[in-house]
């Protein structure tokens, strides 16, 4: 007799049987039943927020079922929504369940795989933490949770062998998690940067086009449905830097580091300085960089001149970019649409057929990759802002006196600091405004050399000091 181990679909494996019929089979201790029986059951979601992404991730999941179960070979069914607000144009089914009592939710037998897209620390930390001790797969679009508690998080769900999937928390429909923790794996990651907060970039770029007020454009992202419920976190960079803190870690293999994060917002860029960069061929972007240097690891979030010629340059309006610069493939782009109901729910949708397939294949359905893209961190230093390197657009408004401009030049020469270009434009209310490139320099010598320039009787105003990467190799 031939005994053949089948270890394939199931469905495969009835319809080969049935075809086969000069062979005679024995299933011997086979439980064929419970195979099957357990092969088609449907994986069950609750959906915790019924918000822009919830009520997208829904839309997603009805309009694209079919699909969607062609790439999963099984059923995604919605057993629980979490909301406080329900919200009868979605037209769930009656068999959904719907409360607002999260904590209860995230203990029921049937479900599989909480999606949070609740947004906020809490009650979302609690919740998520006791899904996981409940062996719940987690969804998460989450970035400020994950940001500043991503560490604990992480640990609680290697101990109960579950996944937080979190593709949706940077830069919404790109997806930027799975590149760099397994289409870049090959690679030493160099540096990042992003545009990687929809919300500034409208801004910056509507200032920029239309020459309108930030105020005015601010308003308008808050309709569009793209600010975060407290703008401050768009304009003052803490959305992106905790953007940032996720993008770095699965970088470079180190443990998340919010708190260590320099953040600086775009409140104080002014219509003056965006023509000044541009009558020098830059554009001010707000960027979010990740940097590899020789004594630790770069965190930093702050508006930036980049060459306008660079590709990252022309992503506007709304849209998100991420440039990440690896050793064996060298500079990748991508770009796409950072927030919104589609795109968002889009990578939410993703990392649930992701679950699907990881609790079909493998045992346990922790996954197979690591959490934080390395099975192994390590705790390079992140440098403070004074120990960064980067280059300058600095504005300065001076008296109209002879030898100002050699003061301030001997001052940065003396400081060590290169001047790239420098530029004298017209006379603004009896001042001189004076506007100086430098190429990378350490911070702190900057400070220094500033704080001499500030210090001068004909200087008038604060300084202006933007920082400027080229974002070449
Ligand atoms: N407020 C965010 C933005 C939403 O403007 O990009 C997406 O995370």
């Amino acid at each position: 007799m031939i005994k053949l181990l089948f270890f394939i679909d199931s469905d495969k494996v009835v319809n080969l049987l049935e075809s086969w019929h000069f062979f005679s089979y024995d299933l011997g201790s086979l439980n064929v039943d419970e195979y099957l029986e357990c092969d088609v059951k449907p994986v069950r979601l609750a959906i915790l927020g019924l918000g822009t992404v919830g009520g997208g991730a829904l839309k997603l999941l009805k309009e694209n079922a079919a699909e969607i179960k062609r790439r999963t070979g099984r059923e995604i069914q919605i057993t629980h929504v979490g909301t406080r607000r329900p919200r009868p144009d979605l037209e769930l089914p009656a068999s959904v369940k719907q409360s607002a009592d999260l904590m209860s939710i995230v203990r029921q037998p049937d479900v599989d795989v909480v999606v949070e897209v609740m947004g906020g620390i809490h009650p979302a930390y609690d919740v998520i933490m006791e899904a996981i001790k409940h062996g719940k797969q987690i969804v998460t679009a989450n970035k400020a949770l994950l940001a500043e508690h991503g560490n604990e998080l992480f640990k609680a769900a290697d101990d109960h062998k579950v996944q937080i999937a979190y593709e949706a928390a940077v830069a919404g429909g790109i997806p930027i998690i799975k590149v760099m923790r397994e289409g870049l794996a090959a690679n030493r990651i160099d540096w990042l940067a992003g545009i990687i907060n929809g919300t500034g970039n409208f801004i910056l770029t509507e200032m920029r086009e239309k020459g309108r007020a930030f105020a005015d454009v601010l308003k308008e992202a808050q309709e569009l449905g793209y600010a975060e419920a407290d703008p401050t976190f768009d304009v003052e960079g803490i959305d992106a830097a905790h953007k940032l803190t996720l993008l770095a870690s699965i970088a470079f293999g180190i443990p998340l580091q919010f708190d260590k994060v320099f953040t600086e917002g775009i409140s104080k860029i002014t219509a003056q300085d965006v023509k000044y960069a541009e009558d020098l061929g830059f554009r001010i972007k707000h960027l979010g960089i990740a940097r590899r240097a020789a004594k630790g690891i770069e965190l930093r979030v702050h508006p930036t001149l980049i060459p306008e010629d660079q590709l990252i340059a022309n992503v506007n309006g709304v849209k998100n970019a991420v440039l990440v610069q690896a050793n064996a493939v060298g500079p990748t782009l991508y770009y796409g649409a950072g927030a919104g109901a589609g795109p968002t729910a889009s990578a939410v949708i993703a990392d649930v057929v992701d679950i699907v397939r990881d609790i079909s294949y493998t045992e346990d359905g922790a996954g197979t990759i690591p959490q934080l893209a390395f099975e192994a961190l390590t705790d390079l230093p992140i440098l403070s802002r004074e120990e960064m390197t980067t280059g300058y657009y600095i504005r300065i408004n001076a008296e109209d006196q002879t030898g100002v401009l050699a003061d301030v030049t001997t001052i940065l020469s003396r400081a060590g600091i290169s001047i790239d270009a420098i530029m004298q434009q017209p006379r603004l209310k009896d001042l001189i405004p004076i506007v100086i490139l430098t190429d990378p320099v350490v911070e702190s010598k900057m400070d220094e050399a500033l704080a001499q320039i500030q210090a001068l009787p004909v200087i008038h105003g604060e300084i202006v000091r933007i920082r400027l990467e080229s974002l070449d190799n």
